[in-house]
């Protein structure tokens, strides 16, 4: 079992951590350098690779926003964007950036934090290379969201989308997920990490859940349904 590097001509401290990892927990991982950032190789070779297109995700949100309402979009109006009022975000599960590019699209200020090393190793090389200026607007962090709550960052909505399942294992994964799955596994601390945000005591909490799937704690939430997914939003808690 090892880190597999393909075109990757200096691997520095983020690829020493990562092939640390990969020794410890047995993975074999395939990680390609191509067209300025890494490529995560899927376990089926017929699965195109995947990786973190970060101007051309941004330059796509900017075209739809251009068509349609932002006020529209069920995930602004779940984070709190009403009239010109645009939260700051704090992203506790930045994963591939889907959501944090599209807060940024939106037009917030957004802290993403992300602990695993492989995530977060294609989410610095990614960010190397882009330039799309919405950027200036994203601090990425590589933590765990548990220990970084405890600075008490300042922030008006908690984002968290975490892979965890319900008893019924019914959150059928999108490819990029099942790699994640199969590469990350669930993340079995979700409610102890929503139990740490909601401490934090910001406007919002919201929790981003495929639509059928429980909900991850039993407090009162208002949720927005969309076709595959839903947000629970707990208000004001603490
Ligand atoms: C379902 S994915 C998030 C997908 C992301 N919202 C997107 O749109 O691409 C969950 C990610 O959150 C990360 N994560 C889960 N719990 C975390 C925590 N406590 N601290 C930091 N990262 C966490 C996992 O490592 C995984 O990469």
């Amino acid at each position: 079992m090892a880190l597999h590097l393909i075109n990757v001509e200096e691997s520095g401290t983020d690829e020493a951590e990562l092939s640390r990892f990969c020794d410890e927990f047995k993975l074999d991982l395939t990680v390609e350098y191509k067209g300025g950032q890494y490529w995560l190789h899927s376990d089926v070779e017929r699965e195109r690779p995947i990786s973190i297109e970060i101007d051309q995700e941004l330059h796509r949100h900017e075209e739809y926003f251009k068509r349609s309402s932002i006020h529209k979009e069920l995930v602004a109006r779940a984070i709190g964007i009403k009239g010109p009022f645009r939260p700051r975000v704090l992203d506790l599960s930045a994963g591939l950036l889907g959501d944090t590019l599209l807060f940024l699209a939106l037009g917030c200020e957004v802290l993403a934090l992300e602990r695993h090393p492989l995530v977060s190793l294609l989410i610095k090389k990614a960010l190397l290379n882009a330039k799309h200026p919405a950027l200036a607007k994203l601090t990425f962090i590589n933590e765990d969201a548990g220990h970084f709550l405890e600075s008490k960052p300042q922030v008006d909505t908690i984002y968290f989308d975490p892979m965890f399942e319900d008893a019924n294992g019914k959150s059928a994964p999108r490819k990029e997920m099942r790699i994640f799955r199969h590469f990350i596994g669930s993340d079995h601390d979700a409610k102890s990490v929503f139990e740490k945000a909601k401490r934090l005591g910001a406007k919002r909490l919201v929790v981003k859940r495929p639509k059928h799937s429980i909900a991850l704690t039993s407090e009162e939430a208002v949720t927005f349904l969309g076709k595959a997914t839903r947000y629970d939003v707990y208000l004001g808690v603490r």
